[in-house]
């Protein structure tokens, strides 16, 4: 009889004792450190640059036959053509007849290219 009391008590102090260690490993994961220096957030193409070249610029400069042949309706043909557009852009010499773009709008641009023309 008393052995079998010990036993349940041993028992029962090993699961408060294993309960206590489980909730203080749960409350360590819960702390989330915050990275000493978060990077600046990155230029997304698809949704931050690719929608100013739709807008402003694939209207004329689209699939078939567009001036001087450069086409900006895609990832690959803005990447390739992305330096001469910039130029072209940060001049207000495109959009051609339009509203030159914004600052914001160029900065965006410059950003994505100085990050590596990243299909994102
Ligand atoms: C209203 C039509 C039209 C729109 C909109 C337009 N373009 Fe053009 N683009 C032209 C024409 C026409 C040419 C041929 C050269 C000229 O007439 O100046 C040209 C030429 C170019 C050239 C090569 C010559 C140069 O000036 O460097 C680039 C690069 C260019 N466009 C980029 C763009 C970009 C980037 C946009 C959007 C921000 C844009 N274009 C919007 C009509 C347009």
């Amino acid at each position: 009889m008393m052995k079998t009391t010990k036993t349940v008590f041993l028992k029962l102090a090993l699961m408060y004792t294993s309960s206590l260690v489980l909730s203080c490993s749960a409350d360590k994961e819960d702390v989330v450190t915050p990275p000493p220096n978060p990077p600046a957030a990155e230029v997304k193409f698809s949704t931050q640059v690719l929608p100013i070249f739709q807008t402003s610029c694939s209207g004329c400069h689209g699939v078939t036959n567009p001036p001087n042949g450069i086409s900006l309706t895609s990832f690959a043909q803005i990447s390739a053509n992305a330096t001469a557009a910039y130029n072209a852009i940060q001049a207000d010499r495109m959009p051609k007849g339009g509203p030159a773009l914004s600052a914001t709008q160029k900065a965006l641009i410059k950003a994505w290219i100085d990050a590596g023309k990243k299909d994102n």
